[in-house]
């Protein structure tokens, strides 16, 4: 079929499996110029099939040449319709690591689930026995409880009054005022379930009880902070109180890994456009006044330039440091008060007139359209494409 964007709201329903297989095979491209990196060798990546966990995959993966096994939500492709984008990146990445001798296997379904965590302990008890690193990195708006069978929703609203400020569309470039009202103690208490701790400290929690956590096993998930512009709907919002929660968890999971030497860290990265951000009010036009000025600096990132910098320059070097607060910063580059300053100066003079010179919104949306597989330039986007592709260790 010819595949094309069709978008509803701020999300992409198609996805293209050649500009999928290209997005992955230039993030393994980009790990391959870089020197190995001595990190861990058999990795649990939940969330594993976009954004963060994808780049955390690959570079696992082609910079430590890792065993992977990659737990992720995706739909597959049916006659005629597309698959999701991370469906088509995970086929693309296995059939890359296969043919490099690399082990990696993964795994379709809700990781909040008991199902899924049973399957993924068998997995690794048949094939891999232990592992020495998880990587936490779920994005989602609904988790049922597997406990309870309740059913958590996070919202991303402020907290105690409402929250008015500039936002975009990125689609149109028109930039307007937003209002969101405060939530509820429910919002908050949702959000948490949702976006807290609980589900990485039950993953962590099974693994161990099931002996497959090798001695100085690590475990990493990833937080944001960002600037006082966007506190009030992030940092000090409902999602913030998860990522609060989220933080602190990673202290009770070092504790509960004394006997192994292991360590669980929070990595607090930069603001990047995936398929979460763009669904967060506000979040698209502070990244595309920030791509700006960060690009103009010479010091932007995208996922994979970021968990590159976090693995080598943080996560597996002797004594990996940390904020007053116990988390790595891999964010640094973004907080910089030179590039803050600027922001918030462009932030002032953002208008739907002038936001096409004074912001990266063609970067944004660029970006946004590679996450779905397209706008790459080596695609032929009129060619007819086969949109049934499968991943290899789940169709095999
Ligand atoms: P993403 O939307 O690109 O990836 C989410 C992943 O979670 C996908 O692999 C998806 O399949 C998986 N997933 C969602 N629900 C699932 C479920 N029920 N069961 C199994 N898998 C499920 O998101 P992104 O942006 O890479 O986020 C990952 C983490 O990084 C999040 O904790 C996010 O808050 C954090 N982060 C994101 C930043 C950003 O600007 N995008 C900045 C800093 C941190």
């Amino acid at each position: 079929m010819i595949i094309e964007p069709r978008t509803r709201g701020f999300i992409c329903i198609t996805s293209h499996p050649d500009g999928c297989a290209k997005g992955v095979a230039n993030q393994i491209d980009y790990i391959k110029s870089k020197d190995k990196i001595d990190g861990a060798k058999n990795v649990l990546i939940i969330g594993a099939s976009t954004g963060f966990g994808l780049a955390s995959r690959i570079t696992s993966a082609f910079g430590s040449d890792a065993s992977t096994i990659g737990v992720f939500f995706e739909k597959p492709p049916a006659a005629g319709r597309t698959a999701s984008s991370g469906w088509y990146n995970t086929a693309a990445f296995e059939k890359a690591a296969h043919n490099e001798g690399l082990y990696a296997k993964s795994i379709n379904g809700d990781a909040f689930s008991h199902e899924i965590k049973n399957e993924t302990i068998e997995l690794i008890k048949k094939d891999l026995g232990q592992i020495d690193m998880v990587v936490y990195s779920l994005a989602s708006p609904v988790r049922t409880h597997p406990d309870t069978g309740i059913r958590y929703k996070s919202t991303l609203k402020p907290i105690g009054k409402t929250y008015t400020n500039k936002t975009v569309d990125f689609h149109t470039g028109e930039i307007k005022e937003i209002s969101i009202e405060p939530s509820t103690e429910d919002d908050i208490s949702n959000t948490v379930a949702v976006m807290g701790g609980e589900d990485w400290e039950m993953w962590i929690n099974e693994l161990k009880k099931n002996n497959l956590l090798s001695p100085n096993f690590k475990t990493i998930a990833y937080s944001y902070i960002g600037p006082k512009l966007t506190e009030p709907v992030y940092r000090k919002g409902t999602i913030g109180k998860a990522k609060d929660h989220l933080e602190q968890t990673a202290f009770t999971i070092t504790d509960s890994l004394k006997d192994l030497n292991g360590q669980a860290y929070v990595s607090v990265n930069k603001a990047l456009v995936t398929q979460s951000s763009s669904a967060i009010p506000v979040i698209p036009l502070y990244i595309s006044l920030l791509y700006k000025v960060m690009k103009e600096n010479g010091v932007q990132e995208g996922c994979i330039e970021q968990i590159h910098r976090l693995y080598s320059e943080r996560l597996f070097i002797d004594k990996t440091p940390t904020d007053s607060e116990g988390r790595i910063r891999i964010d640094d580059w973004e907080m910089r008060s030179d590039i803050q300053e600027k922001v918030t100066k462009l932030w002032e003079q953002a208008t739907t007139e002038s936001l096409s010179s004074i912001g990266d919104l063609e970067g944004y949306r660029t970006e946004f359209f590679n996450l779905f597989g397209f706008n790459f330039d080596e695609i032929d986007y009129s060619a007819d494409t086969n949109e049934i592709v499968n991943i290899p260790s789940i169709n095999a």
